[in-house]
């Protein structure tokens, strides 16, 4: 059968990561979680002490850093490497991270820099990439793109679940205010905003489950496959 490429756009904490990697899973494609890339230089950024906005020093860092994803043997899940070390946890549990990510994706240099690598990836086809600015700027001719949004409200409390469960201390309230300032930058932002692609598919999860998600992404990608029954 052939392959096609999936982009997979939307705001943070609407579940875009969970399902584009089930829908990968299934399709037996590659799954890119894109915001790790923008989470590993910004956690290479905070290590090294670089002054994200010096754009001379994050231009010259830049050449330091090289990402890669590997399948982790034991549990089958695809982990991100920071210049060969295993940073899957401290990507999404770091909450310096979070808080300046948005800025230090909003740098063109950074974002050239990954886009890059990007279409690199996705030069195969058979491939499940999430992000923002997939379906409009790294693959524009993606297949199929889905646009995911949902509440704010459920956003946050998805979020804080996830993080609750990871052991970390927050309230809902400081979740809820640290995506509403990464929704703005995201949306905001002069080189590549987060918005909708014209061919994107609307996908609204607040009042649906994961399985829900996924059989609405599924039937999408089916359709453009050319498969019509089981
Ligand atoms: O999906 P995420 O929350 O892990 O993304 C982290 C940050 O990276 C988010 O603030 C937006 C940015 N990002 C981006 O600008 N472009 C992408 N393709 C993916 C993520």
């Amino acid at each position: 059968m052939h392959k096609i490429i999936i982009a997979i756009d939307g705001y943070s904490s609407c579940g875009k990561s969970t399902l584009a990697k089930q829908l990968a899973k299934t399709l037996e494609y590659r799954f890119i979680d894109s915001g790790a890339m923008y989470r590993a230089v910004t956690l290479y950024l905070i290590n090294h002490q670089i002054d994200i906005y010096n754009l001379d020093a994050v231009a010259e860092s830049l050449k330091n850093i090289k990402i890669d994803f590997k399948i982790n043997p034991e549990n089958h899940l695809q982990e991100t490497y920071l210049n060969d070390e295993n940073v899957e946890m401290a990507l999404r549990i770091n909450s310096r991270i979070a808080s300046v990510v948005s800025d230090v994706s909003a740098i063109s240099e950074v974002r050239r820099f990954l886009v890059k690598q990007q279409q690199f990836l996705g030069n195969e086809k058979g491939i499940v990439m999430d992000g923002r600015d997939i379906g409009t700027v790294v693959f524009p001719h993606a297949e199929l793109k889905i646009f995911v949004t949902a509440d704010p409200q459920i956003r946050a409390q998805r979020r804080f679940d996830e993080l609750k469960e990871k052991g970390q201390t927050t309230t809902i309230e400081e979740v809820l205010a640290n995506l509403q300032k990464r929704d703005h930058i995201d949306t905001t932002r002069a080189d590549s905003p987060l918005v909708k692609a014209e061919d994107a598919i609307v996908l609204d999860t607040s009042n649906m489950n994961r399985e829900q998600q996924f059989q609405f992404a599924y039937d999408l990608a089916r359709k453009k496959l050319g498969v019509t029954s089981e």
